[in-house]
């Protein structure tokens, strides 16, 4: 059977709530879809499309990618962009799409990290695989030591005046060189539009860091992935560990993670999700999204049916201090 040409629901905007991304003029929705797993080449095509289409259909308009999710490596930006060729082009001014580099890519010398001629490959690249003309928002995906930062900061700004992507963005890079790359792109009036960095109700090394106030002062915004802690923070694994799950795959989530001792906590935090009329999926990310120093939390989804309960965390903002109090005690915080 030939699949019906995509529509996109006219319902799109009902429900998902829009966040101003720092001091910019970008709004962005309060929850973006992440396409590191569950888009590669390894994936079912027709599953990685459900999940794509009920995203813009609820109202996720940012889709964040980089050079090398997969797997292999380029694949999720392959199966966006033949998602964006057959669906999604009519679309393509309603979406926020992101990519980044920074990691391992290809061979040799120039395939990683944060030189100038690694950035200008990898976006051109990224362009094609996604058939695009231009990304929303490209990424510095992590510090490089080893490459004068002025070189990578400027090739970010060049990328931006040379029409490749619409805004900058760093990843994962320490709070001394974030602050000096926020001032970097602010004089040449490219100013840095957000930071990605790992936050969930587990690890919260971005407000221990100043990560998370230091882009807020900055008027820059924050975007958390993994809020979920790879799926560790939902019920995948509150009756061990499920066939197909990440941590039955084992590659960047391993089993021996899911001990006991975690396990029975996870059902302490899912008993709270339970009194407050949530899946524990839910709660986390409305954890994250009781502040508004987070603009967006990025969700991985290997179903629909999972995306739709992460969207339900939009309906429940508030905690009780009790509530806050019991989650920080059962993490031991
Ligand atoms: N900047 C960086 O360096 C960096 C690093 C990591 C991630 N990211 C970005 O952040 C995005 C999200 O990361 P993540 O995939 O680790 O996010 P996550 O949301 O913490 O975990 C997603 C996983 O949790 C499970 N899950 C999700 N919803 C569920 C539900 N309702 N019930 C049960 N299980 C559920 C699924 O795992 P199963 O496969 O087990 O079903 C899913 O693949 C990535 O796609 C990427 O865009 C960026």
């Amino acid at each position: 059977m030939i699949n019906p040409p995509y529509h996109a629901a006219e319902s799109r905007y009902s429900d998902m709530k829009f966040a101003r991304c720092g001091k910019s003029g970008l709004l962005l929705p309060k929850i973006s879809l992440g396409l590191w797993h569950n888009f590669g080449d390894v994936d079912t095509l027709s599953n990685s499309r459900d999940i794509l289409h009920y995203a813009f259909d609820h109202g996720i308009t940012c889709f964040d990618l980089a050079n090398n999710y997969g797997p292999s490596y380029g694949s999720a930006e392959e199966t966006f962009g033949a998602i964006m060729k057959k669906s999604f082009m009519p679309y393509r001014d309603e979406m926020v799409i992101t990519t980044k580099a920074g990691y391992d890519m290809w061979p040799g010398p120039y395939g990683n990290w944060g030189s100038r001629k690694y950035l200008f490959a990898s976006i051109n690249q990224s362009l094609r695989r996604m058939n695009l003309d231009y990304v929303d928002i490209f990424y510095s995906h992590r510090y490089d030591p080893e490459t004068p930062v002025e070189e990578t900061l400027q090739a970010l700004v060049d990328i931006v005046r040379n029409g490749k992507a619409l805004y900058i963005g760093i990843s994962r890079w320490p709070f001394k060189q974030s602050e000096y790359a926020y001032a970097y792109l602010k004089q040449r009036d490219v100013p840095c539009l957000i930071y990605q960095g790992r936050y969930n109700m587990i690890d919260r090394g971005v407000e221990t860091s100043g990560i998370l106030d230091q882009a807020y002062e900055n008027g820059v915004g924050f975007t958390a992935f993994s809020p979920l802690e790879q799926g560790i923070l939902t019920d995948r694994y509150l009756n061990g560990i499920p066939e197909g799950s990440r941590a039955s795959k084992g590659n960047f989530l391993k089993a021996e993670n899911i001990t006991p001792e975690l396990v029975a906590r996870l059902n302490s935090l899912n008993a709270i999700a339970l009194e407050r009329g949530q899946t524990l999926a839910g709660m986390s990310l409305s954890w994250l999204l009781k502040d508004n120093k987070v603009t967006s939390v990025i969700v991985g989804s290997s179903s629909v049916r999972q995306l739709s309960q992460s969207l339900r965390s939009l309906e429940k903002p508030d905690f009780t201090e009790d509530e806050l109090d019991a989650i920080d005690r059962i993490l031991l915080i």
